[in-house]
């Protein structure tokens, strides 16, 4: 791991040299939700009342006897003795207080086609199927899988699931069916929300047809219900024990299903989410803490107002598209946009056709899209007016200073702040940002840990490093959006996320996200990615563990290293060295094999950049596959050492055959 710090630190080197600052403009500080510098110290003397603020956000059908719950540290509970309610919050009270006109979701599909649903329209349809999913059968604390792409029947079948306290898990539609599979039997999941298809670059694409074959590997009956998306473009049948979702929305129109109270510790939702093993782990979130988490910093980062269009082009597969297409914006009331398809189709400027259309008010993006935009040029977005735009921000991997000042240039037009949001699934909201009305902006580096959040960087030893030292981001102390547990498997959480320290005053539990990073003298955070073996493909967590074990899963193959390698556009692209068995030949046609298994087990996120075939894998003396020096090959990185090695004649010849082919 020290030796994944090093490397990164060499490249941040480059990163921030001459590092220049940015201020909020003026017109944006003016009617900003968060203005006040003195937020930190205040939340740092109140800490954890302060959070009380988060909570006051919400509508609570009973107020919470205690803000933090630290007694069975670090499974820490927030908010204890609230009830409350995430539909309603999201959709009935905006209702009672006049919106009910109010766009609530603006949907633009990818061949054009929009639809917008008010917050009227929303509560009803979310009335109407989370009585169709209670009369299939759906109880209270049942796990529904949502398999769907961005369509609006996603958050109206997560709002409807929170409105009855059946806890979701959204599949990314773009992961296999095995993935779905796994993930519905991680979860014991019953019910499953899907579609016939939906369009990518223009073309309909099949999903129902991926969704059966998942079915098929899930060890439990289903009740399943598809959305037809596409309607004569692609027929489907519906088979045994499904319903379509239209059916079932149209004879429960018009009921009333009154919002389920529920505790503030109870599950709103798992999100799977790659780690370091081969297991996808089921992150747990939970009512009152992550819905406080997420309005709060939809709030005061990205600075929402009711009256804003509000538009993340994440997916909402994603954690980002739960925290900041559905519950933040929501909650908030404003008007959120969602988008099916593609950046660039049918044309390079199809995002800022869609922020010009709808006068985009606050746009959320990744450094992956970033990097593409620069790529096609200045051209695309100089054809609108995106004058509308108040506020930018990034999230998923570091920004490089080129690609944000890209960003402030030609989409800001130097009048909108950048957030650069350091979070992750796990922390459920962000948690390194700046605050855009109060900070000044560093390209490349996040910025300061939110108010509230005690973000720290350590050495190995667990001992906070100088100012400018790489080491490893923690978190010292829990925060109301962190997730409380890993689904069914209590020893994980620990074992993955924390360490306990002891001193004479207490024991201190320390939340580790496996990032590296620095901190300069003014507090301002820099990510450096990732320490432990997940690559960040497009801002897509990928677990190196899992694509091996697609990649061994094939026959013929008899070992295989997966590892990141800097890519223009990607960030990092999946690297597969594979050695075959005995006897098998390193043809193309045992690479599509390979490729294949790879989108088979997890999805085209994962297809490997390079399949190189090599006779061994460079390790230690001690066994152990280095896969530094992988990395480094991939990334047409110098060599380092290799006399550690016990086959050190091997590097030369692997670095060779990456690119021969
Ligand atoms: C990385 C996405 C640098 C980081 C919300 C983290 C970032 C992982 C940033 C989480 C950022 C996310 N700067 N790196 N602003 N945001 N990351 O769970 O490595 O999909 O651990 O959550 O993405 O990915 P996840």
């Amino acid at each position: 791991m020290a030796e994944e710090i090093e490397e990164a630190e060499v490249e941040l080197e480059a990163r921030l040299e001459d590092q220049e600052t940015f201020e909020p403009p003026e017109s944006f500080v003016e009617q900003a939700n968060v203005t006040d510098e003195s937020i930190y110290e205040e939340f740092e003397e109140e800490w954890p009342q302060c959070w009380e603020q988060a909570a006051d956000l919400l509508e609570w059908d009973e107020p919470y006897d205690t803000v933090l719950e630290d007694e069975e540290a670090p499974f820490y509970e927030w908010f204890t003795g609230g009830e409350l309610n995430a539909s309603y919050n999201c959709l009935d009270r905006h209702v009672e207080d006049g919106a009910k006109n109010r766009a609530a979701i603006k949907w633009e599909g990818e061949l054009g086609e929009t639809r917008t649903y008010t917050y009227g329209d929303l509560l009803n349809e979310v009335e109407a199927f989370a009585a169709a999913l209670r009369d299939l059968g759906v109880e209270e604390d049942d796990v529904v899988t949502l398999y769907m792409p961005m369509i609006p029947e996603l958050p109206i079948a997560m709002l409807a699931c929170a409105r009855i306290g059946a806890p979701h898990s959204v599949v990314f539609a773009g992961f296999s069916a095995e993935a779905l599979a796994t993930r519905m039997n991680s979860a014991d999941s019953e019910y499953l929300v899907t579609c016939d298809g939906y369009y990518r670059r223009g073309d309909a694409l099949n999903h129902k047809e991926k969704t059966d074959k998942g079915l098929r590997q899930v060890d439990h009956d289903v009740t399943s219900i598809v959305v037809d998306r596409l309607g004569d473009e692609l027929t489907h049948f519906l088979g045994e024990n499904a319903y379509d979702y239209d059916d079932l929305v149209t004879e429960h129109e018009g009921a009333s299903v009154e919002p389920v109270s529920r505790d503030a510790e109870d599950m709103l939702f798992l999100m799977y989410t790659s780690g370091t093993t081969g297991k996808p782990k089921g992150v747990k979130h939970t009512t009152g803490g992550y819905l406080s988490y997420a309005t709060w910093t939809s709030h005061a980062v990205l600075d929402i107002e009711p009256e804003d269009t509000y538009w993340c082009s994440a997916d909402i597969g994603w954690i980002t598209g739960h925290s900041y297409i559905v519950y933040g914006p929501l909650a908030l009331g404003t008007t959120t946009v969602m988008y099916e398809g593609t950046p660039d189709y049918p044309e390079r400027d199809r995002f800022w056709e869609i922020v010009e259309n709808h006068r985009v008010d606050i746009f959320y993006t990744a450094p992956t899209a970033i990097r593409a935009f620069m790529k096609w040029g200045a051209e695309y977005p100089e054809r609108h007016d995106l004058s509308s735009l108040r506020l930018l921000g990034t999230v998923g991997e570091p920004i490089n200073p080129r690609a944000w000042k890209w960003y402030y240039k030609y989409i800001g037009n130097e009048e909108c702040p950048i957030v650069d949001t350091w979070w992750q699934t796990e922390t459920g909201g962000m948690m390194v940002t700046t605050l855009p009305g109060v900070c000044t902006m560093k390209p490349g580096s996040a910025g300061p840990p939110l108010p509230g959040v005690d973000a720290r960087i350590v050495d190995a030893a667990g001992e906070e490093v100088e100012p400018g030292e790489a080491g490893y981001l923690t978190v010292q102390k829990p925060w109301p959006g962190m997730l409380r547990t890993l689904y069914d498997n209590d020893e994980r959480f620990i074992s993955e996320y924390w360490q306990e320290y002891s001193d004479e005053d207490a024991d201190e539990w320390v939340y580790f996200p496996e990032d590296g990073a620095k901190i300069d003298g003014d507090g301002y955070v820099t990510v450096l990615g990732r320490v432990d073996d997940v690559i960040n493909v497009s801002g897509h967590r990928l677990g190196t563990m899992e694509v091996e074990s697609a990649i061994v899963g094939v026959s013929g193959v008899a070992e295989a290293a997966v590892v990141g390698g800097d890519h223009d556009l990607k960030g990092e692209a999946v690297y597969a060295y594979v050695i075959l068995e005995d006897g098998q030949e390193p043809t193309d046609a045992m690479r599509e094999r390979i490729v294949d298994g790879v989108v088979d087990a997890i999805g085209p996120i994962a297809r490997p950049e390079e399949v190189v075939f090599t006779p061994e894998l460079p390790k230690t003396r001690s066994g152990k596959i280095m896969r530094r020096l992988l990395e480094d090959i991939a990334s047409g990185n110098e060599l380092g050492n290799t006399s550690t090695l016990r086959n050190p004649e091997i590097v030369d010849e692997i670095a060779q055959r990456v690119g021969d082919d």
